[in-house]
């Protein structure tokens, strides 16, 4: 057995000599942990008498802090050398530019309902949100939509249970509005409809526009006026429009608007009409004083058109590239 000076020389090198942080723990737990050696001679000192015990173990423990104390600022020695060789290594190169966070930007879809409410701001129309959960009631019955009619059928609605579904049209939200105002009402509703359905044309879920008017004397004159007007503010005076009557079971006439682009192709962008007798009778506004007119444009559809965009699913499929050609707020 060695003596305490020459162990604890022999400690002192050991710790001297250890080039890293794991070696310099497996002196510790080499010496002074459990089973350590020093440890060892600490539990030897039951076998000396009582005043040699006192006298070494004075020592003993002297010699254990002083220990520590070297393992600790070895320690801290190792890490400062450590952090010091990687900082050398690990060289920052400051003249490099930097990664930019780019600023976002709105949806093209955003834009244009943002563009559609200033237009109707300026003409007095307010603006409101509305539920995309609808009942039967509001979606169809109450806007005279028979029950026999095809767009009732589960291949175009999204049905939640017997009753209530996702809306298909944002025309839901006039028998709403028609029930709580009093006339005159001048609003629009901008949303989200949905529809089952897949292709280049149509995707599940899409947004339209819808504008009412109720109030004395409204006629047909009225909503073409407003129709053509949005659409010279929105395509420019330039465009080609084809105004041609259609049916809708909620007006009555009905139209429906298509624009004809570049190529000569016509695309339905919007349908309008006047509020049909029995819808405001559905809604108590007594159709002898009253009349009313409303229109639902396609936002994707006019968007599409004022920006040349040939497939619709491309405005939801996220891709950065597309979406990043839209700067322009
Ligand atoms: N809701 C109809 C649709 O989704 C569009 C529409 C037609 C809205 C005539 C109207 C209207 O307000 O008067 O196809």
């Amino acid at each position: 057995m060695l003596t305490l000076n020459e162990l604890f020389k022999s400690i002192k090198k050991d710790i001297k000599n250890s080039k890293k942080i794991e070696e310099l723990n497996e002196i510790r737990i080499k010496y002074l942990g459990k089973k350590g050696i020093f440890t060892s001679y600490i539990r030897n000192l039951k076998n000396f008498s009582f005043e040699e015990k006192k006298k070494y173990s004075m020592i003993i423990n002297q010699i254990k802090q002083e220990i520590i104390s070297k393992i600790n600022h070895k320690n801290q020695e190792l890490t400062a050398f450590i952090l010091e060789k990687r900082i050398k290594k690990e060289h920052i190169d400051i003249s490099l530019p930097g990664r930019r966070t780019e600023n976002g930007f709105l949806h093209p879809i955003t834009y244009t309902i943002n563009y559609i409410k200033n237009f109707f701001y300026k003409l007095g129309f307010q603006s409101i949100n509305s539920p995309e959960i609808e009942d039967e009631y509001h979606n169809f019955d109450a806007l005279n939509i028979p029950k026999n009619h095809p767009a009732r059928d589960s291949q175009d609605t999204f049905w939640l249970d017997d009753n209530r579904l996702l809306r298909t049209q944002t025309s839901s939200m006039q028998i709403r509005i028609m029930k709580e105002e009093k006339p005159p009402i001048r609003l629009i509703f901008p949303g989200k409809v949905y529809r089952n359905d897949y292709d280049t044309t149509h995707t599940p879920m899409f947004h339209q526009i819808e504008g009412l008017i109720v109030d004395k004397n409204i006629n047909f004159s009225n909503l073409k006026w407003i129709i053509y007007n949005f659409l010279y503010d929105f395509f420019g005076k330039d465009v080609s429009i084809k105004f041609r009557p259609s049916y809708f079971p909620f007006t009555v006439p009905s139209a429906e608007v298509d624009i004809i682009n570049n190529h000569g192709k016509s695309l339905e962008i919007l349908g309008c009409g006047m509020v049909h007798p029995n819808v405001l009778k559905n809604v108590n506004i007594d159709s002898g004083i009253y009349s009313a007119c409303a229109f639902g444009i396609g936002i994707e559809r006019i968007t599409m058109l004022r920006y040349g965009i040939s497939d619709l699913r491309s405005f939801f499929e996220n891709d950065i590239r597309f979406l990043k050609q839209f700067k322009y707020n």
